[in-house]
């Protein structure tokens, strides 16, 4: 009797496991699934999503299943089932699906933080967000950039580079986001910049410029070539400026097209944006799959912008390639800012930045490299301990 009772207990508890251990790795879906696995229960593949890669290139989490399964592939992470996609034109298509078939995955937290109930519609979050949007884009678009920003971060810059002289080596990413974080005290912007601030922290850090600008760095140390061709454009605008003592205009801004694909090639080999996140709200449908309600939909980036069709040679730091790129090949390949109503907001802030500080750099400094820069993606661009640099004054 004792026997019977034990054993119909432990029937029970195994009977149980398999069924939840059945149910995690077959999810619910009103159809089909993309292919992929869930991984183990409770932990999906979240460990193997974060093993370290030392190179740029696409990690092998997403590599490899990329083969495997396709362009569209399920995993489970972080207790979220998720659909990891590399289609550029299904991208393409649930950028335009904000609020319609999608939203930000972490809507439930900013509701929270502005006081919202999170079961109110998508309408209310999307007045909020839309209102956040005006406010952050009349402080840091292109109409603040041409009236002030640009000048101010071109004084700031120059401050800066000239102090760091005086060190005998200095590790560059920390030194840029010191100098980003003073942009802040300094009321650089507005004295209601604080709200942008907390904005800007809680979508999108400053440190996607430091990331991007020390990549650049260490890729202008490697590449001598693209170095001498950027200053050759930059020595040019200086020749041809009718006051020597004036500051970056806005037109020579535009003008300096070397610059911007340099900045381009940087954007595309740094994807530092490692996933694109939403959330499904409601059954989508792609490619004979469905993608169910509730699920999580990350875009990867890297995938696109390191894809051989697309990028002749990916890995290459090639910023000539850039002179003959099509339109519609940028528009669903190249999308380091995201895309849709989310496109980031300080878009052109970050390449107003990196352009004056290449501006004063090249004119100014010589570059040296003294260690460090070693790269390595968790998914989020690193660079090991640092990379470490002197610059020089160019002339006496
Ligand atoms: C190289 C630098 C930068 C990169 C690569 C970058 C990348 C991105 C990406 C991929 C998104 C889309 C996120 C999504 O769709 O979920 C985004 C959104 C955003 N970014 Fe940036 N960002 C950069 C710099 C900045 C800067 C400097 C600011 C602030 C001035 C900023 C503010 C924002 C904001 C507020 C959003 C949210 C926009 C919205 O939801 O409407 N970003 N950024």
């Amino acid at each position: 009797m004792y026997w019977s009772v034990w054993l119909c207990v432990v029937s029970l508890f195994i009977a149980s496991i398999t069924h939840w251990v059945y149910k995690w790795r077959n999810p619910k879906c009103n159809g089909k699934l993309p292919p992929g696995s869930m991984g183990f229960p409770i932990i999906g593949e979240t460990i193997q999503f974060f093993i370290p890669s030392k190179s740029l290139d696409v990690s092998s989490f997403i590599k490899k299943r990329m083969k495997k399964y396709g362009p569209l592939f399920c995993t489970n992470l972080a207790g979220r089932p998720v659909v990891v996609s590399s289609d550029p034109d299904f991208n393409y298509y649930i950028f335009q699906q904000e609020g319609k078939l999608v939203e930000l995955w972490y809507m439930d937290s900013i509701a929270k933080l502005v006081g919202l109930d999170t079961s109110q519609s998508i309408a209310a979050t999307g007045y909020v967000h839309k209102y956040l949007r005006n406010l952050a884009l009349a402080h840091f678009g292109t109409e603040a950039l041409k009236g002030r920003l640009l000048s101010k971060a071109e004084d700031m810059i120059r401050t800066r580079l000239h102090d760091w002289t005086k060190l005998p080596a200095l590790e560059f990413k920390s030194c840029v986001s010191s100098m980003i974080d003073d942009m802040k005290k300094e009321k650089f912007l507005s004295d209601d910049f604080v709200v942008f601030v907390m904005f800007g922290i809680l979508f999108a850090s400053f440190e996607t410029i430091s990331s991007t600008l020390t990549l650049a760095i260490k890729l202008l140390i490697e590449h001598p070539l693209v170095m001498q061709q950027l200053i050759e454009e930059h020595e040019a605008i200086l020749k041809n400026r009718e006051d020597p003592n004036s500051g970056i205009s806005w037109k020579e801004y535009k003008s300096m097209t070397f610059t911007h694909q340099v900045i381009n090639e940087v954007l595309r080999l740094g994807s530092v944006a490692p996933g694109i996140l939403r959330r499904a709200i409601k059954d989508i449908q792609v490619n004979g799959y469905t993608i169910p309600s509730g699920w999580t939909i990350m875009v990867v980036p890297a995938a696109l912008q390191l894809n051989p069709d697309t990028f002749v040679d990916p890995l290459t730091f090639n910023p000539w390639r850039w002179k003959d790129m099509g339109v519609g090949v940028v528009a669903k390949n190249f999308i380091p800012f995201g895309g849709g109503s989310r496109l980031c907001i300080g878009a052109e802030f970050a390449k107003v930045l990196m352009t004056t500080f290449f501006h004063v750099l090249v004119t100014n400094y010589r570059l040296t490299k003294i260690k460090g820069g070693q790269i390595a993606r968790s998914p989020v661009l690193t660079f090991g301990n640092g990379l470490h640099i002197n610059i020089s004054k160019k002339h006496g």
